[in-house]
């Protein structure tokens, strides 16, 4: 049976590398039957993290209302979570961590029933010719898998 995947887009570049890997995977994905939906992140307005953790106490997950509160019931509804991005200074692009940071609301707010245990990918890509520049994207998104019992599907790395 085809699986809920949501791609969490990270770069502003719609014809991006980022991007580009994204819609070839969603489209893959869909071919085999998969219920894909994209989200790039770059669109949205995002605040930062306040760490105020009222999270869903207000009866929305962030209390600081922004566009995470719009996408926050796809990223629980997904079965499969991929994060498609660029490097940014060995990183991930601000949009991106602001989604992934805000994630934290899941946990404050008791989601863990349905944040826990997705299946997840990661679509990387840099300009720098050693495969040691994604580590400040894969090591994170790596232990924030194993964090939150998401089985890695693949990791995926590539340079255009
Ligand atoms: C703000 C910024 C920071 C970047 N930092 C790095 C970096 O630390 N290492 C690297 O190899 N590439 C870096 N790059 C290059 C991008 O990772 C690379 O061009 C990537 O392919 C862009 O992806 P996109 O086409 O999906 O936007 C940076 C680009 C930008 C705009």
């Amino acid at each position: 049976m085809g699986k809920k995947i949501l791609v969490l887009t990270g770069s502003a570049r719609k014809k991006g590398n980022s991007n580009r890997m994204a819609h070839a995977f969603a489209e893959a994905a869909a071919a085999r039957g998969h219920d894909v939906n994209v989200i790039d992140t770059a669109t949205l307005k995002l605040n930062f993290c306040h760490a105020c953790e009222t999270c869903y106490k207000t009866g929305k997950p962030c209390s600081f209302d922004d566009d995470f509160n719009t996408i926050a019931d796809d990223i629980l509804a997904a079965d499969a979570l991929v994060f498609s991005s660029p490097v940014y200074w060995y990183s991930v692009p601000s949009q991106l961590k602001a989604v992934v940071d805000k994630m934290f609301s899941f946990v404050v707010g008791g989601k863990t029933d349905q944040f826990f245990g997705k299946e997840c990918a990661l679509i990387c890509c840099c300009e720098e010719e050693d495969p040691a520049i994604l580590d400040g994207v894969r090591i994170p998104f790596e232990r924030t898998a194993a964090l939150n019992k998401w089985t890695q599907a693949a990791a995926l790395a590539d340079k255009f």
